[in-house]
């Protein structure tokens, strides 16, 4: 494992966020993983590139359910011309996830993924989480948990009741079962 037990685990959050909702989720997730003693690196897919990420043991990643997969150019455009953030169009997290695979080697390092999604069934086969976590597994990345959903109201949020503070125990989860991998 890429961390030492006299280090304190490290974890990075990496998300893509058009409206805000998934920016809002992740950062209860930073919490939750911050309550269970991880060093957390948060970053929006917009700004940070995987090089720009310092080391970690465990990689969150975060991305809006568009058109029951990761985003793409056009999806963007779409979420942009109903009021999204115009500069999160260039970039997603399924470009992130591409530029990952070309600069970093996986080793033994962990992964979960969450989506944000509208809607009651939170349990559709395909979706942003569902995607990611497929690319992930291709890379080499040893997940820690299912792919979760977080619901929101509309397009555009927000986020639903409750939500929030499942994303919070959910960061407590994810890190303690990456804990208990990297111990073994
Ligand atoms: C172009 C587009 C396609 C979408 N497709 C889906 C979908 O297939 N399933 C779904 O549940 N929500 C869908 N949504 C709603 C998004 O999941 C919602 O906008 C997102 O969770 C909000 O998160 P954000 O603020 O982080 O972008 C779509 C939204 C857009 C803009």
């Amino acid at each position: 494992m890429t961390g030492t037990s006299s280090e304190a685990p490290r974890a990075a959050v990496v998300y893509e966020s058009m409206f805000g909702c998934t920016e809002a989720i992740a950062h209860s997730v930073t919490v939750g993983l911050e309550e269970v003693g991880f060093t957390v690196t948060a970053r929006d897919v917009r700004t940070d590139t995987p090089d720009d990420l310092p080391p970690f043991d465990l990689l969150v990643v975060g991305a809006p359910t568009h058109a029951f997969s990761l985003s793409r150019p056009a999806t963007r455009r779409d979420a942009v011309d109903q009021g999204g953030r115009p500069d999160a169009e260039s970039v997603g997290l399924r470009e992130w996830l591409e530029v990952l695979a070309q600069t970093t080697t996986a080793g033994d390092r962990l992964f979960a993924a969450f989506d944000t999604r509208v809607g009651k069934v939170r349990f559709v086969p395909k979706a942003a989480a569902t995607r990611a976590s497929r690319l992930l597994v291709h890379q080499g990345y040893h997940a820690v948990s299912r792919p979760t959903p977080f619901i929101v109201h509309d397009v555009y949020g927000p986020v639903a009741d409750g939500e929030q503070e499942r994303a919070r125990q959910w960061g407590r989860t994810v890190g303690q079962s990456a804990a208990a991998r990297m111990s073994q």
